[in-house]
């Protein structure tokens, strides 16, 4: 990597992490370690039906739980944290535990906030509006993953305006992270490679930002090669606790890297696409990745080097623009790996929406951290027909 003189950055990592197998038992002496007595557990209603993963953590927090919001769909949205934060208020929640994906410790993100702050989270919009803390929060994730127990930024939902709403606050970075590798040996195989290419997005996006610098730089490097090596493995064989746990750390890494460096057009893309299409959020980025790669090595290819290295390319005497083209293609081949779809036709967008798409793009926040400037729709409107 290089860094020029001028470099000054401001690095945040304030989320206590705890890993090993079986950690999440100790949720309560956590949300006691926090000052807390009442957890209301924050979880989807997928893993509340279909595993008992809420009800365990439920149990062994005892006394200490609130109850249970087990509302959370994918693509959570300001409704269903308006109404969980009023149920954590009418429970006397002070304490909001998450389980689940990225959507369920978004949303808990959300009711945090409209907890302590009270009215609706419509009202929180934007970056850094919270002037306190919001209400301890302690994340336990089930996929590896958007790393959202350690991230500043929440992506909630607007189901009447078909947009998805970004709560960037240091303020909401959950306390306290429980990485537990038995809780993700669950997690089927399409979701095990669609959350992990999220988590190398989140990698590739902090090298390529406008905002990188050295310890996100060296987080997501590090994060790359775990994905690189775990990720078919975790996919192959979803009870490898190894493969599991080194996911989630993978995962926890990247996201503390875009936590700090921010991403870029690729989460720009992909949150459009979300939002008006459906598509998943993993699964958008993954198919994205490489094309943008490739849309910004027209300028900034020697971000790329090091990239490729980490994904296991001998770039000794390589130009930058090979090493780019390297690791688009290596992106484009662990994808296909792990059994992803790599078009945007696969998915249900129609080829006629690709222009009101490019259009809405520029609207996402992410895109002006992206590291090659991106001018207009027709440039995001290339991107999109390369993966199409
Ligand atoms: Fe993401």
């Amino acid at each position: 990597m290089t860094y020029d003189a001028s470099l000054s950055f401001i690095y945040m990592n304030t989320t206590r992490v705890v890993f090993g197998p079986g950690c999440s038992r100790d949720v309560k002496e956590e949300v006691r370690a926090l000052g807390c007595a009442r957890a209301l557990v924050v979880t989807d209603s997928v893993l509340a039906k279909s595993t008992d993963i809420p009800s365990r953590i439920e149990k062994v927090l005892g006394d200490a739980c609130a109850g249970i919001y087990s509302d959370v769909v994918p693509d959570s949205g300001v409704h269903l944290v308006d109404a969980g934060a009023a149920f954590a208020r009418e429970r006397g929640a002070d304490c909001i535990v998450s389980v689940g994906g990225g959507s369920a410790i978004d949303t808990a993100k959300g009711i945090a906030i409209v907890l302590k702050e009270g009215g609706s989270l419509r009202d929180y919009e934007g970056f850094q509006v919270l002037k306190r803390p919001a209400t301890p929060h302690v994340a336990i994730p089930t996929t590896a993953g958007t790393g959202s127990e350690v991230t500043y930024v929440a992506v909630i939902k607007d189901h009447e305006a078909h947009q998805k709403l970004l709560f960037g606050d240091y303020n909401i970075i959950p306390n306290t992270a429980l990485l537990d590798p038995e809780l993700t040996v669950g997690l089927p195989r399409g979701l095990t490679a669609a959350t992990g290419m999220d988590a190398m997005s989140h990698a590739v996006e902090s090298i390529h930002s406008q905002q990188n610098e050295p310890i996100a730089d060296g987080l997501a490097l590090h994060a790359i090669r775990l994905i690189r090596e775990f990720l078919p493995r975790a996919v192959d064989d979803g009870k490898d606790l190894v493969a599991r746990g080194q996911m989630l750390i993978a995962s926890n890494m990247a996201g503390t890297a875009f936590s700090n460096a921010q991403v870029g057009l690729v989460h720009a893309i992909a949150h459009t696409i979300g939002a008006r299409h459906g598509v998943h959020h993993g699964l958008a980025n993954s198919i994205l990745l490489p094309h943008v790669v490739r849309f910004n090595a027209g300028e900034i290819a020697g971000a790329y080097r090091p990239v490729a290295e980490a994904l296991g390319f001998q770039v000794a005497g390589v130009s930058d623009e090979a090493c780019a083209e390297a690791a688009a293609r290596l992106l484009s081949e662990l994808a296909a790996r792990t059994g992803l779809p790599q078009t945007l036709s696969s998915q249900g967008v129609p080829e006629s929406a690709l222009p009101e798409l490019a259009e809405a793009t520029l609207a996402d926040a992410s895109i002006i951290y992206n590291g090659r400037a991106v001018l207009d729709a027709d440039e995001v409107l290339g991107v999109l027909k390369a993966a199409f």
